[in-house]
């Protein structure tokens, strides 16, 4: 039951109409903008009115009488003013409408980052584990950050193109109906080439912006793993393949961006050609009395303001573009379907340890990229995604029980199947097959949430946070006191390791702080999963070769750990398979045998052997 985690392409309509929904929640905010904007739209639309009036009348006066009067200039003083007043509101309302639409743009975009955010930590593991760490950065990051011009767009240049243009063309009809089918005829031409430019340009910038990701990824990677790099003297290869891709995105960018930069001074030159049309044409009407100067100059002085407008749509189409692309990269976050849907049913809430039942579960890991990236045949991996297993099998009919307050250890060769055992029970992923009970309830059937709480778990590899000692270990409950940190971390054995530590428990460790070895990690790990009071403990357990001494105080913690509870662990160790009640031994994906270590010892299969060559050593060591 395993949803497919392929995506479908979404259309850039789409993507733009989710982006531009986000603006709905600020409402209040977007209409003040919008209004005030309307605002300073209507006064720009006046000012060709005053200077054509002021035309008028000084064309006027000095065709009646030749000698100039005081009263001549009363009108244009007041004309003088009238324009300044205008000009002195417009720049009063602009800066007002500045840090608005700022605020209402960053807030809106911040609301963005957070759903992606809430998409990503929705996820399934199967996603994550086919989504690449550096394309999900790049998204979460580069891409919302080029969607704040789409923002301000929708917020402003839309509002100002679409009111300005047709209150532009609606003056210039009232004033000359012929002049304004001119404008319309220079007009209809400028906008189709705009379009056909940006239509042209839609996919390279999709293209460029899955490079740059691309691009990304390599330097992510690299800085992740820089100690590979090191460790193999592989630094000149991958500065060399950082090259490349660097190579290729510039390339990318340079024809696109030629090609972006050509559309603005084409539009603005058949727009231009209008100009001179209507200067003819309306020039002969004045020269015939059909019409004033005053009248034609406001129509040359709207048609002038409309050329600004046209760079502008020019300028639109490119942002709406360049946002295009980025909203599909995010859209296809936000719209990802969840393939874990949570169940309807919480675990009676209890203390008393719980019992785990596999019944004939097989499971496989799901190999699909979650994201589309440069190279991807959308329709291909569509077909191709039905909810089944890609890869080969990583469990196979695997039936268990484990009772309450039993220790189970799992043992088996190295890619036996293991890890992937223990992240079913907290459904990290669903089985194709089979079921899984915990408490006798269908894991299915319960809020995974409430599952995960009732569950304690150290994975095989710890991940440890930039915080400190204390934060790492009251990660599942931030509201524990110290006082029941240093308890837990006194039953994992860490307590004595992190008193030494320079500040104890406010140490700062993970990237930015001091480092830990594998065991002291795992320990504080450990501690972590115990502070939850888990009801199960699942514990992967992966320092295989350690001191005596430490090994000791593992096994003393283990001891305690269990007790009170269900575990179910992965022992590397023959000390850990001792204190088991039960041993599973997992090969292949499947359980080829169980019982106590005695039993299997006695049975001489493929547990005693692998016992011999594998268990023994590090014990040794
Ligand atoms: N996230 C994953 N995606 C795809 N395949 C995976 C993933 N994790 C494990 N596998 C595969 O599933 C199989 C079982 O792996 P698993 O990690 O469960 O083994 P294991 O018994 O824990 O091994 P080890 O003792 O080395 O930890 C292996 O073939 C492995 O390659
Ligand atoms: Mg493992």
């Amino acid at each position: 039951m395993t949803a497919p985690i392929s995506p479908k392409p979404v259309s850039v309509a789409r993507a733009l109409g989710l982006v531009t929904s986000f603006l709905g929640h600020r409402m209040g905010w977007v209409a003040l903008s919008i209004g005030l904007l309307v605002f300073n739209i209507g006064i720009e639309l006046s000012l060709p009115q005053f200077l054509g009036n002021a035309i008028t009348h000084l064309n006027t006066i000095t065709h009646l009488d030749q000698n100039s009067s005081p009263a001549d200039y009363h009108y244009l003083v007041i004309s003088v003013l009238i324009f300044l007043g205008l000009v002195l509101t417009r720049m009063i309302v602009g800066l007002l409408l500045g840090p608005l639409r700022n605020v209402t743009a960053q807030r809106t975009l911040g609301d963005i980052r957070a759903a992606v955010y809430d998409a990503l930590q929705r996820q399934s593991f199967s996603w994550h584990d086919n989504a690449r760490t550096g394309e999900l950065i790049s998204r979460a990051s580069t891409d919302i950050f080029r969607l704040q011009e789409f923002i301000f767009v929708c917020l402003l240049f839309s509002v100002d193109v679409s009111a300005g243009l047709l209150g532009t063309t609606l003056f210039i009809f009232s004033i000359d109906p012929t002049l304004g089918q001119l404008t319309l005829l220079a007009m209809v031409p400028t906008v189709l080439a705009l379009g056909y430019f940006a239509v042209r340009l839609q996919p390279r910038w999709r293209r460029v912006h899955d490079r740059h990701s691309a691009m990304s990824t390599v330097i992510q990677e690299n800085i992740a793993g820089v100690r590979v790099v090191k460790a193999f003297a592989r630094e000149m290869a991958e500065v060399a393949k950082f090259r490349s891709q660097k190579d290729a995105y510039l390339a990318e960018l340079t024809t696109t961006v030629n090609y972006w930069a050509a559309r603005v001074p084409f539009a603005q030159f058949i727009f231009g050609l209008g100009v001179p049309m209507v200067l003819w044409v309306g020039g002969g009407k004045v020269i015939r009395h059909e019409m004033g100067l005053g009248q034609l100059s406001k129509v040359i002085f709207y048609l002038l303001a409309l050329g600004n407008r046209i760079g502008v749509i020019g300028q639109i189409t490119s942002i709406i573009q360049n946002a295009g692309s980025s909203a599909q990269r995010v859209a296809e976050i936000l719209l990802a379907p969840v393939s874990l849907q949570p169940g309807p049913r919480e675990l009676p809430p209890s203390t008393a340890p719980a019992s785990v039942r596999f019944e004939q579960v097989t499971f496989g890991y799901q190999q699909k990229p979650s994201l589309m990236v440069e190279g991807d045949k959308p329709d291909e991996s569509i077909r191709a995604s039905r909810p089944e297993a890609t890869g080969r099998l990583a469990l196979e009919n695997v039936s268990f029980c484990v009772a309450p307050g039993e220790t189970v250890a799992l043992v088996g060769p190295t890619g036996g199947g293991k890890s992937t055992l223990l992240s079913l029970i907290p459904r990290f992923y669903d089985p194709q097959a089979g079921r899984i009970a915990v408490d006798g309830i269908d894991i299915r059937e319960l809020d995974y949430r409430s599952l995960r709480q009732s569950i304690g778990l150290v994975f095989q590899e710890t991940f440890l946070f930039s915080a400190t000692v204390g934060e790492n270990i009251g990660f599942g409950r931030p509201e524990a006191t110290r006082l029941e940190i240093e308890e837990v971390a006194r039953v994992a054995r860490a307590h004595g390791f992190i008193s030494e530590l320079p500040k104890g428990y406010d140490t700062v460790i993970g990237e930015r702080g001091i480092s830990l070895s594998g065991g002291q990690r795992q320990r504080i790990a450990i501690a972590r999963a115990l502070l939850q009071q888990p009801r199960l403990l699942l514990l992967d357990d992966s320092t295989s070769a350690i001191d005596p001494g430490t090994e000791r105080e593992i096994r003393e913690a283990m001891a305690e750990l269990r007790r009170g509870r269900t575990t179910v662990l992965v022992a590397q160790r023959l000390s850990t398979v001792r204190i088991a009640d039960r041993i599973l031994v997992l090969q292949e994906g499947r359980l080829v045998e169980q019982g106590s270590h005695a039993e299997l010892m006695a049975r001489k299969g493929g547990y005693a052997t692998l016992f011999h060559s594998q268990l023994v050593e590090p014990v040794i060591g």
